[in-house]
């Protein structure tokens, strides 16, 4: 196969992958993003014996065929075989690019396209000074510097055409590869202090000469903003001011320093950005022997950045400081036109790994948020806000729509796979009616600051909303990420990245919307609601696709042509274009089909439905994250994330996007992997 390298630079020498376990995530993830949750018992032991009931009563053909698949099927590297055509759907034309082998470093992008940084991890946003040099970081540098990791991502373009608002976050950072090992403890505490104003999120001005051209950043824009674990947050809704997010440093329950495991997010129609904030409990040592610490994997174990040695409230065991995680973990909102204004955390969306949230307005004029909970076996959520949405710019207007996620309904979500018993037939092709799998409801949580649950007050149900949302029968999930509605038609993308513990002893097996055991690739599910109207307590769902090679029997694509689409591997973020077709970022591909992670665009209607192609491909150990699609500009954008994760400090496996020789630094060019967004553009 040709590789075709947009940038036109000939490809470094591949490197031998080291220390990368195939079959699964890398164990560097595994331990410093997500506090190696998956070597952990499943968090959610509970019941919920009355919504297995119905599944097994409603086991069709479809999740008999997948379960039965998954154990025999082989995984085959597909393709490397010439680029197929471009497409003829709506939308970005490009050559499809095939498969990357997962030990390549570079990005793979469509011919005819070039690629670039916008910024990389150590750029300086307020002035050169701060410049970077990876031997000599400092915490205070840090902090004027773009982070690490970035994740979530959007390019808010002004009506111009010229400027725009960069705004990313910064989820967890990768020491290995970041620092040189420490020669003394005091060298090792303020690498500490570097790695955590590394994280959180980055505001950022952009200008270009024209539309469809590249962009470059403003050092010192009037917008930058950095906001790191120092900047203060006000809590809102139902359980601020509470006992439970009560601390010795703040004992009025509302203000709370940072924010931390950023993952995905979403931009809202008044123009603010959410961010989740997921794996917070991988930053606290905590006594774990409440149900709540049991439900949200917290333990008494020394955590893996040691942040507990430099501030006391990482530590629930402290004095004063036992509430201290329970101020982490929620929806936040930052408005990136004030930059002089706090940010906020969402109480009335609840606390969990919140891998994200996406906001549509519904019929009524009330708003939906959408949400994952990215653990194996947790739920999908939505809000919807008491108040209504109010159209404009002003800011009065955006005042008002700043409030709407402070007051409303929690809901979650009971998939019921009762009908109609629509099945995969022989060739893997739905029904020509395009029928629904089955239907589901909303379960309310707390409503308009009322508790809906039994035993738990409002403030509870929210701060420990997954043993709330527990007691209701909610459908484990197998991993919900990015929940995206769809602007174009109001119909809602879960992504499930994936589960392999779904169907193992003791575990809950197939279901309807979960049908795959050993669920090592993911799948995604189409939700519409009832009436088309996203404030419905009712909706209609199925499978759209059921990822990994598509030569598997395992797999489906909506019924499309399988010889024709691309093997994609662990849904985890998505986009939509102008045109509403979806587009697909994936999380885990070098572990399940040894290919390098990679950007996909999907058609949702017409007879190109379900036909995957893949766009890019992120260097070697990346994952694609944050994408953005301004396919009327032909201009893709795309946050690299740990690349060169399992490498060393002086054994690195990536030098992206730099290139440079390894160790150098030169014209702010370094010889080792820097997380980057990533502008594609057609020249
Ligand atoms: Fe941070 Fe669920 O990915
Ligand atoms: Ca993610
Ligand atoms: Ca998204």
């Amino acid at each position: 196969m040709t590789i075709t390298n947009g940038a036109g630079r000939p490809l470094l020498p591949l490197l031998p992958m080291q220390g990368h376990t195939h079959g699964k995530r890398s164990a560097v993830t595994c331990h410093l993003k997500c506090a190696d949750a998956c070597f952990h018992p499943v968090p959610n032991e509970s019941g919920n014996e009355y919504f297995r009931d119905i599944v097994s009563t409603a086991f069709t053909r479809r999740t008999l065929l997948l379960g039965a698949a998954a154990g025999a099927a082989a995984v085959v590297i597909a393709g490397n075989g010439p680029a197929q055509p471009a497409s003829a759907a709506s939308g970005l034309a490009f050559g499809v690019t095939p498969p990357t082998p997962a030990d390549v470093d570079d990005m793979v992008v469509p011919e005819g396209f070039s690629w670039n940084p916008i910024l990389r991890w150590g750029d300086p946003l307020f002035s050169r000074a701060d410049s970077f040099d990876p031997n000599a970081q400092t915490a205070a540098k840090q902090a004027r510097q773009f982070g690490y990791n970035n994740d979530y991502l959007d390019i808010i373009r002004r009506a111009n055409g010229r400027e725009a608002l960069l705004v990313a976050n910064h989820e967890y950072t990768n020491e290995n590869i970041m620092f040189p090992p420490a020669a003394t403890e005091a060298q090792a505490e303020e690498q500490r202090r570097v790695a955590m104003a590394a994280h959180g999120m980055s505001v950022v001005e952009l200008s270009r000469t024209a539309a469809g051209k590249p962009w470059k950043y403003r050092v010192g824009g009037r917008l930058n903003r950095r906001i790191t674990m120092s900047t203060p947050f006000k809590l809102t809704g139902p359980a601020a001011g509470s006992q439970l997010v009560k601390t010795v440093a703040d004992p009025a329950g509302r203000t709370v320093l940072g924010t931390l495991g950023n993952c995905a997010g979403g931009t809202t129609p008044w123009g603010t950005v959410l961010s989740g904030e997921e794996n917070f409990n991988g930053y606290f040592r905590s006594p774990g022997t409440s149900a709540a610490d049991k439900r949200y994997g917290l333990a008494d174990r020394e955590t893996s950045r040691k942040w507990e040695t430099i501030e006391p409230r990482f530590d629930s065991r402290n004095p004063g400081y036992a509430n201290e995680v329970n101020r982490f973990g929620w929806i936040v909102e930052v408005d990136p036109e004030e930059p002089n204004e706090p940010p906020v955390k969402h109480t009335a969306l609840g606390r969990f790994k919140h891998e994200g949230a996406n906001v549509i307005v519904g019929s009524t004029g009330h708003v939906a948020a959408y949400m994952g909970d990215d653990e194996r076996f947790d739920y999908l959520y939505k809000f919807v806000s008491h108040d209504t949405y109010q159209e404009g710019t002003s800011r009065t207007v955006r005042k008002h729509n700043k409030t709407l996620l402070t007051r409303g309904s929690l809901y979650v979500a009971r998939f019921s796979g009762d009908s109609p018993a629509v099945e995969i037939d022989g060739t893997g092709t739905l029904p020509a009616d395009g029928a629904f799998d089955g239907t589901g409801t909303w379960v309310p949580l707390v409503v308009d600051g009322v508790s809906q649950v039994a035993g738990f007050t409002a403030a509870e149900a929210l701060v420990n909303v997954r043993l709330a949302a527990d007691t209701v029968g909610a459908t484990k999930m197998d991993r919900a990420e990015d929940v995206e509605p769809n602007p174009h038609t109001g119909a809602v993308y879960v992504a499930c990245t994936n589960n392999t513990d779904r169907g193992k002893p003791g575990k809950e097996g197939a279901t309807e919307s979960n049908p795959r055991v050993n669920n090592r690739h993911g799948h995604i599910i189409e939700l519409v609601e009832d009436g088309n109207d996203a404030t419905s307590t009712t909706f209609q769902w199925r499978i759209l696709l059921v990822a990994g090679d598509p030569a598997a029997a395992d797999t489906y694509f909506a019924g499309f042509d399988k010889s024709k689409v691309s093997p994609i591997s662990c849904p985890d973020n998505v986009a939509f274009d102008s045109q509403g077709n979806l587009w697909i970022s994936t999380d885990g591909a070098p572990g399940t089909l040894n290919q390098c992670d990679a950007l996909f665009k999907v058609p949702l209607d017409g007879p190109e439905r379900g036909h995957v192609e893949q766009f890019l491909s992120v260097p070697r150990e990346a994952e694609t994250s944050g994408p953005v699609i301004h396919d009327e500009e032909s201009m893709v954008y795309v946050a690299v994330q740990h690349p060169g994760e399992d490498g060393a400090w002086g054994a690195q496996h990536s030098y992206f996007p730099d290139y440079v020789a390894p160790g150098t630094l030169a014209g702010g060019k370094w010889g080792g992997p820097r997380p980057s967004i990533v502008q594609v553009w057609k020249p």
